[in-house]
């Protein structure tokens, strides 16, 4: 049986993009029962919607006007992920950090995509730290979620070449090209690990 994944955004939504390609292959072990964003404006919303996907939005901007804690929103973003019988969760651009309390829920059952090869460069801007670094390889990594952020054991990475002369813009792009690949194969290898 396929397993029920949960796709979470905030924006332009390329690496959910390629995760629904990949379940279209008959052979691929999951399914996207939701995509779920914390924008009402995420890009990545349009696509899902035209794909014929479940789509829901737990508005951040709403729940910061109304002083929801960090605790009330995740709980919004469990019962959603419940109420569409999500089995395992992808984070894939999601711009939030989740409580511990949610993570202990999903732990396990839930990997995100970083753009660096970890454990270096954590946190924001991977990207930039490697140029400012001045590494010749840096990369994507496929990880499970634990409470500390961007630590979890590594499902997949994959190596890019940075390039004299290579920006901010550039060195992302060589890199989201390998997330795409990356990410289906590293979903496939994680599903394959879930009891
Ligand atoms: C990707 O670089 C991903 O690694 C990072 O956020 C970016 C999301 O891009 N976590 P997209 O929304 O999947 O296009």
């Amino acid at each position: 049986m396929k397993k029920r994944v949960g796709i979470l955004i905030s924006g332009r939504g390329s690496n959910m993009r390629a995760l629904v390609e990949a379940t279209r292959q008959p052979d691929y072990p999951a399914e996207i029962a939701l995509v779920l964003s914390s924008r009402v404006e995420a890009e990545g919303l349009e696509f899902a919607r035209q794909a014929g996907i479940s789509t829901a939005v737990v508005d951040q901007a709403l729940a910061k006007k109304d002083g929801l804690s960090r605790d009330a929103y995740d709980d919004r973003l469990h019962q959603a992920l419940t109420h569409a019988r999500v089995d395992f969760v992808c984070l894939a651009g999601f711009m939030r950090i989740l409580s511990d309390a949610f993570v202990t829920k999903w732990q396990g059952r839930m990997i995100n995509i970083h753009p660096s090869l970890l454990p270096a460069f954590r946190g924001l801007h991977p990207q930039k730290q490697a140029l400012d670094a001045g590494v010749p390889v840096s990369g994507c990594t496929v990880h499970f979620v634990v409470p500390e952020l961007d630590a979890g054991p590594i499902v997949a990475q994959a190596e890019v070449p940075v390039l004299s002369g290579d920006t901010v813009d550039s060195l992302s792009a060589r890199i989201l090209e390998a997330e795409h690949r990356t990410y289906p194969d590293a979903l496939r290898k994680a599903l394959a690990q879930v009891p």
